[in-house]
């Protein structure tokens, strides 16, 4: 039983030196410490030696199996420590690998546009203001003075969805909304997208358009033109020319246009500017009287002034592009310039 003690130990420790994984030391460790470990049988069957050699036998045999539990132990934490240093090298992080870049996003030319315009008009005291672009009949013409018959109608190719239903083909009716619902003074710029039926490099079926209105006691022609000259020299630099232009409204009167001078010949006139040295931003004039009754104002008492303005003319025409479907085509090649 000495001799088979001793292989007992000499075996075990043997494989506990080959064990490389934690399942194979609990192997181990079942069949040598377990309840049916051989050196557990070995213990069990101490009883039936001769009292002086049991007791020699029962010794060494509880020395060998402490040293063999402490030896499975030590082997175990070994293992461990060990694989706990290889997940460390696995999962290390390289500071000083370069990072991946961002891409970030931009605001679309349109918004940047209007942001700046929005910017320009609320450090002039206006506030912004919005309405449908499904539209009835009445707000987009009748309460604008132009009639069922009127000659301005056929102006604008309107998009009919009922007979007095249409999509909005200009923003001067949140001008007759806004008034209806607000008392002078009002001072207001109207944001947002209007639809014609046309289409070509300089037309496109939806548009955005920059509304405005200012309506008080005592509003003259000369505040028109000094807001509206601050304007243009704030988009587009205070050495820009400007130009007023007598020009037909239904829904002003006087009306005028603002011409800037032509950016690309300097005023000598080219392409751009079919000849004329000047380009056209923007309509304008003091509100018709006749529109005041639809809103119940009173025109003895009140005057004011409107315009409107294409915001992909006035970026077109800041930013030099030529085609106005470029806005709404979404290429990114485009759209990363700005
Ligand atoms: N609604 C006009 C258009 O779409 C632009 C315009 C001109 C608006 C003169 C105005 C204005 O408020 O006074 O062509």
């Amino acid at each position: 039983m000495k001799e088979e003690l001793e292989k007992i130990r000499e075996e075990c420790q043997a494989s506990l030196g080959l064990a490389r994984t934690e399942p194979e030391i609990s192997d181990i460790r079942v069949n040598v410490l377990g309840r049916k470990g051989s050196l557990t049988q070995l213990l069990k069957r101490l009883g039936t030696l001769p009292e002086d050699e049991r007791r020699e036998i029962g010794r060494r045999a509880n020395e060998i199996k402490e040293d063999l539990e402490a030896r499975v132990e030590e082997c175990l934490r070994c293992i461990q420590e060990q694989e706990r240093t290889e997940a460390l090298e696995r999962e290390k992080i390289d500071v000083t690998l370069p990072g991946r870049r961002m891409i970030l996003g931009r605001k679309h030319p349109l918004t940047q546009t209007l942001d700046e315009i929005i910017h320009i008009f609320s450090r002039l005291g206006f506030e912004v203001v919005e309405g449908p672009e499904v539209e009835l009949d009445y707000y987009n013409f009748e309460a604008l003075n132009i009639p069922k018959g009127h000659p301005a109608r056929e102006m604008q190719a309107t998009f009919f969805i009922s007979d007095d239903v249409v999509l909005r083909t200009h923003t001067s009716p949140v001008q007759v909304r806004t008034m209806e619902k607000k008392r002078p003074p009002v001072r207001v710029i109207c944001p947002g997208a209007v639809y014609r039926c046309d289409s070509d490099p300089t037309h496109s079926p939806m548009f955005h358009q920059v509304e405005g209105l200012l309506v008080d006691r005592g509003i003259t022609f000369s505040d028109l033109k000094g807001i509206l000259t601050v304007f243009v020299h704030q988009m587009f630099g205070k050495e820009t020319k400007l130009r007023f232009r007598p020009s037909f409204f239904p829904f002003t009167e006087p009306s005028a246009e603002i011409d800037i001078e032509c950016f690309i010949c300097g005023g000598k006139g080219c392409g751009v500017c079919s000849g004329t040295g000047w380009l056209e931003i923007l309509g304008s004039g003091m509100v018709d009287p006749a529109v005041y009754r639809f809103v119940d104002y009173d025109p003895e008492e009140v005057t004011g002034f409107a315009f409107g303005m294409g915001i992909e003319r006035i970026a077109m025409l800041k930013y030099g592009i030529n085609d106005i479907r470029l806005f709404f085509t979404n290429d990114l090649r485009f759209l990363k310039q700005f």
